[in-house]
């Protein structure tokens, strides 16, 4: 069994699908702690529901950003985690805290990166007045968004979208890309020790892409 932790600010609609699919008899992945930098998070709530430990990591007034993830890292490796997703985890997290974790870890993303790295990206895909949007896994590295890509869900901008509605679409994807990305890596056919990550052995030179059926499959 992969033993997951998540890292999450919000709501946790994301953790909620990744608890879901961790039930199924063959995920082949655990989720072992859920942690937090908002005490008030959903996703800590839901995690407690769910018999999950879960614990808030707040940044204090003047601290650090090194400091902050130094303690976070020093709490969630107390799981002894095989794999940290960040599920909606709203901070950047320093070069120096990435530099000392040997812990693989994944960021999902609502966009097709490398388009709109960071925030707004629902309205930058419209004001773009691109054709589609989605979102995206990747690996997490010192630089913002920019990791390897994992995978990709796409999803196309109709007439008279909205953020709002558009956003709508891309989470229900999120939320059949984050579990299956888990669920390929905990079943050994993604390999995230090498890069390029590879898939079913070959490198992966362009993220996999969810089919309409929730499965990966290898991109263009
Ligand atoms: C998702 O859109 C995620 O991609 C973004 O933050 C949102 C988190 O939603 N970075 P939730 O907390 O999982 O509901």
């Amino acid at each position: 069994m992969l033993r997951v932790a998540v890292l999450a600010s919000g709501r946790g609609s994301n953790l909620a699908a990744l608890i879901q699919a961790s039930r199924a008899p063959d995920a082949g992945y655990a989720l072992v702690g859920v942690f937090s930098d908002q005490p008030a998070a959903g996703a800590l709530t839901l995690a407690t529901e769910a018999g999950i430990e879960a614990a808030a990591v707040p940044r204090q007034p003047g601290e650090a950003r090194a400091r902050h993830d130094a303690r976070l890292f020093a709490r969630v490796l107390q799981v002894q985690p095989d794999l940290i997703v960040c599920a909606g985890y709203m901070r950047i997290i320093s070069a120096d805290a990435l530099a000392t974790l040997v812990t693989p870890m994944i960021n999902l993303h609502p966009s097709l990166l490398p388009l709109y790295p960071g925030l707004d990206t629902h309205a930058r895909a419209l004001a773009a007045a691109d054709a589609e949007h989605g979102c995206s896994v990747h690996v997490v590295t010192a630089e913002l968004d920019a990791g390897p890509l994992l995978a990709q869900a796409r999803v196309a901008i109709e007439p008279g979208d909205t953020a709002e509605r558009l956003a709508a679409r891309v989470l229900e994807r999120e939320h059949r890309l984050l579990p299956a990305t888990v669920a390929a890596i905990a079943r050994r056919r993604l390999d995230l020790s090498t890069t390029p990550p590879r898939f079913d052995g070959a490198p992966l030179r362009a993220p996999l892409r969810l089919t309409p059926g929730d499965a990966l499959e290898l991109g263009a």
